[in-house]
């Protein structure tokens, strides 16, 4: 028997994306997202408009999508409200984000140069993809988010991931960090306590494991 129910959020299961852009000052931002997918050698992201993030792909044109495996989550936790941008939304302010001009530093990640792009490489991540913009489009009439289409135009792969001879990934290896209606899932099971979940009044029915 199904319910007709007003459902609040409709985030069903993506792998979360460490994006890394260039800040205008030659410093790099990075901030945790969900909303992407891939088609071919493009990716769709959903940004919030406001976002350092949205600001910094707009200018520079270019980004690093980072994906952390399931064991990062606690460094990808501590990005979860923060902000590259010091002008904060009244909506970030109650939500309790705060300006962090170092995320690299407050995550304890460690950013290594890129070939093709300024952004550069989170090092911990098994996968990063330099990107460029392709295109980026207004997502909804109030301009609260911009659907960006990118290209990939360098995959770096961990090794242990790849099928040996092959150009491929092994799926079998790959533990994407997924983002579930604001939690973080590996491999099927809750894996941290989510800020972000917090901060959205998501209800619990079983606490997370911990870290
Ligand atoms: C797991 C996770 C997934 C998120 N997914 C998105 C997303 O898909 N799009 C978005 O705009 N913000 C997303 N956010 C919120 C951004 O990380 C947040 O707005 C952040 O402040 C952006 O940083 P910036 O302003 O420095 O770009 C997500 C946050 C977390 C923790």
């Amino acid at each position: 028997m199904h319910r007709n129910i007003d459902l609040k959020v409709l985030y069903f299961g993506t792998p979360v994306v460490l994006i890394s852009t260039g800040n205008p000052d030659g410093t790099a931002n990075l901030a945790p997202m969900s909303s992407a997918w891939w088609l071919g050698n493009q990716c769709m992201l959903g940004m919030n408009t406001a976002s350092r993030t949205t600001q910094n792909l707009l200018r520079e044109g270019e980004c690093v999508l980072n994906l952390p495996s399931a064991e990062l989550v606690g460094a990808v936790d501590r990005l979860a409200l923060l902000t590259g941008t010091p002008e904060l939304s009244q909506h970030k302010i109650d939500k309790g984000y705060r300006y962090e001009p170092d995320k690299f530093g407050a995550a304890g990640f460690t950013a290594l140069a890129a070939d093709l792009v300024s952004a550069p490489l989170v090092a911990e991540c098994p996968i990063q993809l330099e990107c460029e913009l392709v295109s980026a489009v207004r997502f909804d009439r109030a301009d609260l988010a911009t659907a960006f289409t990118v290209r990939v135009v360098r995959a770096h792969v961990d090794e242990q991931l790849i099928v040996p001879g092959t150009q491929h990934i092994d799926p079998q290896r790959w533990d994407p960090l997924i983002m579930k209606f604001c939690e973080f899932f590996g491999n099927g099971s809750q894996v941290h306590p989510s800020r972000l979940a917090t901060a959205w009044e998501i209800p619990q029915t079983v606490p997370a494991r911990p870290a």
